[in-house]
């Protein structure tokens, strides 16, 4: 039994955080998952949980102070965690209200309602993209004393929500942490990011769009390691303090659509390089030691194992992945890379 009983997740619909609820429900925890679902919230992720007795789904939006506050009162977590958020970059980069109302607006109803109903831990589920471009920077990996640096409206809500969360530990005393993790990848990622996008394409023999040169490099985490470190944050952290979280597993996009495409015996000629996406982080990197340090948290996830098991996750769920690319999506499809130069 661990010190917390009963949990609050939002954006529990979405990718990290349905993963995050499978991972947890057979353990000793009461579970509310508080989604507005959005085009990246999907009930289906959470298909085989929907009828769990410590289970219990709220359809709402993080900016409504009202059923913000009636769902804390009402289940009285004595933790939140906030998974919530508009999270794709390229659309961040067509357009950023969405991203400035639920990443920090959003938050900050959050951190009011944990505030009022005195809730013990509050965990801001961030990114390493606030800290920036690492090739900007005179050092090999973020370390969580990295200043802030965000280039995408994405990752500048991201910061100032982080911003946000830490004032109110300072000025209100609230037990509050933040966790920034690298990419993720692994099964139920809305296939608008790259490894489900190349995946879906090369099961089609369809062209495969990369950005610019191709050289950008990412360290790609297995989501249930993430997930396994923010548990592991949830009851071992200290307030106050910011996690890092990645795997120690940093590659370029056209090694990475190439190892899939080598599992999936399909040709690399399907990568079509295309105009670059503004404002593009060249790297992205996190030291890892300092959360092996803190709380000895490694991931455990080969990168081999992992991307197979995901390849297979993604054929084996063809209809999920067409019901995902149907309606807004190709609208959204159409708009973002008809933007960029062929
Ligand atoms: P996602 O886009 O797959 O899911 C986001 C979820 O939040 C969806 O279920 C959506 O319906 C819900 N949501 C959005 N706006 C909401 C609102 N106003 N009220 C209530 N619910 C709302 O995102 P993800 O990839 O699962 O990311 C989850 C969190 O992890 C985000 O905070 C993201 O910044 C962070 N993160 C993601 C990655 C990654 O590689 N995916 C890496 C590091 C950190
Ligand atoms: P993405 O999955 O959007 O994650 P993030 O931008 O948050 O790191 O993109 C991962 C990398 O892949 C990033 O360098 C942008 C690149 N990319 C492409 O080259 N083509 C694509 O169609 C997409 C979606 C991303």
């Amino acid at each position: 039994m661990g010190k917390y009983s009963t949990i609050m997740i939002t954006g529990g619909a979405g990718f990290i955080g349905s993963n995050f609820i499978r991972n947890i429900i057979d353990r000793d925890y009461e579970i509310i998952n508080y989604d507005k679902l959005t085009y990246a919230g999907n009930l289906s992720n959470l298909k085989d949980i929907e009828g769990r007795k410590n289970y219990r789904f709220i359809k709402a939006d993080i900016c409504d102070p009202i059923m913000v506050k009636k769902a804390v009162n009402t289940y009285k977590p004595d933790v939140i965690i906030n998974f919530a958020a508009e999270t794709h970059v390229d659309r961040s980069i067509i357009g950023s209200t969405d991203f400035i109302v639920t990443n920090i607006n959003g938050t900050r109803v959050l951190l009011d309602a944990a505030m009022e109903f005195q809730v013990k831990r509050f965990i801001q589920i961030s990114t390493d993209e606030v800290y920036g471009d690492l090739s900007d920077l005179n050092i090999r990996k973020f370390t969580v004393n990295t200043p802030l640096k965000p280039s995408s409206p994405y990752s500048a809500t991201k910061a100032s929500a982080d911003m946000l969360a830490l004032s109110y530990r300072r000025t209100y005393d609230m037990p509050v942490i933040i966790t920034r993790c690298s990419n993720n990848y692994g099964p139920y990622q809305f296939p608008e990011k790259l490894i489900p996008l190349v995946i879906y394409k090369a099961l089609r023999n369809e062209s495969i769009p990369v950005y610019g040169d191709g050289k950008h490099i990412r360290d790609w985490i297995y989501v249930d390691d993430h997930n396994e470190a923010v548990l592991q944050v949830m009851e071992n952290g200290i307030d106050g303090h910011v996690y890092n979280i990645g795997a120690n597993n940093e590659m370029n996009n056209i090694e990475l659509i190439e190892y899939i495409l080598g599992i999936m015996n399909r040709d690399e000629s399907l990568m079509e390089f295309i105009a670059d996406r503004r404002g593009h982080d060249r790297h992205y990197a996190v030291d890892i030691e300092e959360i092996k340090e803190a709380i000895g948290f490694s991931a455990s996830m080969s990168f081999d194992r992992g991307i197979r098991q995901t390849i297979e996750w993604y054929m084996n769920n063809l209809q999920w992945m067409e019901q995902c690319m149907s309606g807004e999506y190709m609208a959204y499809y159409e708009k973002n890379y008809s933007l960029k130069d062929k």
